[in-house]
């Protein structure tokens, strides 16, 4: 399987190459950075800005890819441009170039504007408006065979392997551990249109994903 993978000199994004080289895909990753990024010969890399127009992202994007990851993102200085305008279009140029998996790393409560008060959001505002209408393009206006890992706050530390799915609070989780989650995503077709939300718990990840 041929895996496109958004934002792969990220946090998230570099960690979840890794994972699905070791799986034996074979992994294009996007950066603007000039050095490439994993020295592996089932990898190869994507100059993608995806501030650019449609068109030309979709011209970069093979047509023989069997799954787009989404794990970019601005860090809050451009959060129309790439956290917005930028995914949609990497989701119309998916959808015209006839790829029908995609699976968003999106945020904790991007759905559901209720929470948006809670301490740790209403700061971060911006960023959520537009998490949530690419989130919303992606179930409403799109006819690709989603996934939306929502996930809490990210954090640098040891995996745990174990988290809890769809609570009702928002919480921390290892950055290893969202890259397991998106990679077990992958061929967990019961995953296919769910929108779920995650954070470090008391489950082993396959067996969460499992029961979705
Ligand atoms: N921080 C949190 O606590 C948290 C919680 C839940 C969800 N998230 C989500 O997780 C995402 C990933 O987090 P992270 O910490 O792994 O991100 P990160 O380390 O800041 O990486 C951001 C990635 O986005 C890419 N990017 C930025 N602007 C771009 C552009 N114009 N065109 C193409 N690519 C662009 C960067 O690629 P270049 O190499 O080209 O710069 C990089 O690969 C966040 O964006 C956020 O939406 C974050």
């Amino acid at each position: 399987m041929k895996i496109l993978v958004v934002g792969a000199s990220g946090r998230v994004g570099s960690d979840l190459v890794k994972q699905l080289l070791k799986d034996n895909y074979q992994v294009i990753g996007t950066t603007r950075q000039e050095e490439k990024l994993f020295n592996d010969d089932n990898y190869s890399q994507l100059d993608l800005d995806i501030t650019a127009d449609k068109d030309s992202i979709q011209k970069q994007i093979d047509k023989d890819i069997d799954a787009i990851y989404f794990v970019a993102g601005s860090g809050g200085k451009d959060v129309l441009e790439v956290d917005l305008h930028g995914a949609v279009k990497t989701m119309q140029a998916a959808e015209d170039n006839g790829i029908k998996r995609y699976i968003m790393l999106s945020t904790v409560f991007s759905l559901d504007t209720s929470k948006w008060n809670n301490p740790g959001i209403a700061d971060l505002k911006q960023y959520y408006i537009c998490k949530h209408y690419a989130d919303q393009w992606l179930v409403n206006n799109s006819s690709l065979d989603y996934t939306i890992v929502q996930a809490g706050a990210l954090k640098e530390r040891a995996a745990t392997g174990k988290v809890t799915i769809n609570d009702d609070s928002a919480g921390e989780n290892s950055i290893k551990d969202v890259a397991t989650t998106l990679a077990a995503v992958l061929n967990a077709n019961n995953t296919i249109k769910k929108v779920f939300s995650m954070q470090n718990g008391e489950t082993a990840i396959d067996e969460g994903i499992a029961k979705l």
